[in-house]
Parts: structure tokens; C-alpha cells; sequence
């Protein structure tokens, strides 16, 4: 039996995929987080065209038909394996908020395809899930924490978007402050300049390698590894709140960055004292402006995960 037969056989794939948060301040582009906040689907092969419900962020505003991002996904996923499904249910329980830099859409991609990859029966290469997913979403970042879990760090050779997986140290976790107002990430990345200066540039490579130890091993140094002069401050305009209390938390010594395209703001924590600040208290990132939402999240350590024959 080849894939596209199996795949019309009717059993039922369930996907589970994390947020994730990407750049973590200095690491613009490149590094990503996977979170404990997840988008899970149902897809159920059979009939010619295709059903879709959705229950949760995006319920009533994302499109029902074939230009649904997560049918989509699907759609590239089979292509790429070399099958094709005319028809099929996709049910979507939605966590992740839209527009909000929490990966809403890599996380529709990466459920996608890893979902293509469920109904052909097809091992998971995580790799070539990275690879096609990058392809859709156009930047490497969330693609690459969605697909691997923990923490990645996200690159483009030629055309290929390609990553690796690092063990975030033990202990860290985040907590998330969503405002309710979205910020597309199209039109966040219109307010970055075309160049910056040098010693702006130079500071962000020395910061983003000092992140990589203190994210994998050196937490007390977060707070200095999570500086930025390439994008948050550009972007200002578009989420002027964001940014407030990114150095309102910055000044108590919490490691605060805007969340990929923001406006959400996320706190870096760890059971050790960010050094920056010894004679502090304040260890844990206080309640949420009013409006705001507070998710106190983990690390997701394995990225999307596919379950075969089962609809429950
Ligand atoms: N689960 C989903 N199903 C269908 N469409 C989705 C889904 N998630 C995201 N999208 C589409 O992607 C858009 C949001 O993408 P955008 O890249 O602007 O924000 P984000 O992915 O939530 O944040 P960021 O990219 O900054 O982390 C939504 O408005 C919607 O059109
Ligand atoms: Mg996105």
C-alpha cells in the first residue's frame, strides 16, 4: 500500500503543537522557545473537499476553506511526501493567541504538516518539517521551536531554513503578559531600519552568545544576555505599552523581551537571582496590567507530537 492509498484508509491523526516565542530579546531571527501553550488538531480523512472547525483563538475570523493556514500546511505536507487526500475534517482547539508573537502561525504550519505526516503513516523527520515549514512561514525562528521543543536556534542556508535543538538549563521556565491588541508581524517588521549602527550590531552578536549559556547553563546571566539594540526599541511605535513594561520588568531585574513581533511580553525565570540586581526581591513577575492576560508557561521539551488511529 503507498502513502496516498494508507492515507485515504480513514484513520484519524491528532496533533499537538506548542507556542513558541522567538528572538528572546538579542537572538532576532534566529533563536526560539517552545512553550507549554498548545494548538491541538483532529484530522479526520474522507469525503472530496474539506471541513473545518474551530473552537478557540481565531473561532469566528479564520477562514473555513481551503485557505485555512492549518489546511494549508496539510496540503504542502502531503505534496512534499509525495500523497494527496481529496478530502478531510480538520478539527482545531486553539490556545495560542493570533497576533500576539506566540507563534500562532508557525504553530498552524508545524500542526500541518506534521499532521501529513500522521496520515501517510510517515515517521516524523523533524528536520524536513523545519525545512517545509519554513518555506510557508518565510522565517525560520517559531517553525524551528515548534518543530524540535526546547530551545533553537534557527538559520537559513540558500533558500533552506535549518536548526538545532538545545537543552534549555534545568529550572527555566516563562511567564507571558498578552494584551488584548494584536500586532500583525508584517507590520512589525516594517518599522525596523534598513541599517543599524555598528556598535549596535556588535553588541547584539556578543549578547546573543552570551544568551545561548544562559539559556542552556548560566541563568543568572539572563538578564544582560537578554539586552537588544536591533529591534525592540524600533518597534516602539506599534506597541508603545509592550515596551513600558518590558523596562518596567527590566528595572526590577527580570529578564523581560517582546515576544517575536510582540506585543506580548515575555519573563524569562529560573529558580537563581538574576545577578544584575542581588539586592532584590522580586523574583517572580507580578500580576498583569489590567486587560492583559498572565500565563505562567514551560518549556516545551519535544516540540510537535503526532498520535495515529485515534479521534478521542
Ligand atoms: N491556528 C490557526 N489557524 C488558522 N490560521 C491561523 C492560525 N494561527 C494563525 N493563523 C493566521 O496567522 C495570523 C497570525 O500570524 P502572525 O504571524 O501575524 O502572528 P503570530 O504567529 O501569532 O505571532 P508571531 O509570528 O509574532 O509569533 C492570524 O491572523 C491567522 O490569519
Ligand atoms: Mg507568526
Amino acid at each position: 500500500m503507498n502513502a496516498a492509498s494508507e492515507a485515504a484508509s480513514g484513520a484519524a491523526v491528532r496533533v499537538r503543537v506548542p507556542a513558541t516565542s522567538a528572538n528572546l530579546g538579542p537572538g532576532f531571527d534566529a533563536f526560539g522557545l517552545a512553550l507549554s501553550l498548545y494548538d491541538e488538531l483532529t484530522v479526520t480523512p474522507g469525503g472530496s473537499g474539506v471541513t473545518v472547525e474551530v473552537d478557540g483563538a481565531g473561532a469566528g475570523e479564520v477562514a473555513l476553506d481551503e485557505s485555512h493556514l492549518v489546511v494549508r500546511a496539510i496540503r504542502a505536507g502531503l505534496e512534499s511526501l509525495g500523497a494527496s487526500i481529496p478530502g478531510f475534517t480538520l478539527r482545531c482547539q486553539n490556545r495560542i493567541p493570533h497576533g500576539r508573537g506566540l507563534g500562532s502561525s508557525s504553530a498552524a504550519i508545524v500542526g500541518g504538516i506534521a499532521a501529513a505526516y500522521g496520515l501517510t503513516g510517515t515517521p516524523l523527520d523533524r528536520d524536513r518539517v523545519v525545512a517545509l515549514a519554513h518555506d510557508l512561514e518565510g522565517h525560520p525562528d517559531n517553525v524551528a521551536a515548534a518543530a524540535l521543543g526546547g530551545f533553537t536556534i534557527a538559520w537559513t542556508e540558500g533558500p533552506a531554513g535549518r536548526a538545532i535543538r538545545l537543552e534549555p538549563v534545568e529550572g527555566l521556565a516563562a511567564v507571558a503578559y498578552v494584551p488584548d491588541t494584536r500586532v500583525l508581524t508584517k507590520e512589525a517588521r516594517g518599522l525596523l531600519p534598513s541599517a543599524v549602527p555598528h556598535a549596535d550590531a556588535a553588541a547584539n552578536a556578543g549578547r546573543s552568545a552570551l544568551l545561548v549559556a544562559a539559556l542552556t547553563a548560566r541563568p543568572e546571566l539572563l538578564l544582560t544576555a537578554t539586552e537588544d539594540r536591533l529591534h525592540q526599541d524600533y518597534r516602539e511605535p506599534a506597541m508603545p505599552e509592550s515596551l513600558a513594561l518590558v523596562r518596567k520588568l527590566r528595572g526590577i531585574g527580570l529578564p523581560a523581551i517582546i515576544s517575536g513581533a510582540g506585543p506580548t511580553v515575555l519573563v524569562l525565570t529560573h529558580p537563581t537571582r538574576p545577578s544584575a540586581d542581588p539586592g532584590s526581591t522580586t523574583q517572580i513577575p507580578g500580576p498583569a496590567p489590567d486587560g492583559w492576560s498572565r500565563y505562567e508557561l514551560e518549556i516545551d521539551p519535544v516540540g510537535v507530537q503526532v498520535w495515529s488511529g485515534d479521534a478521542s
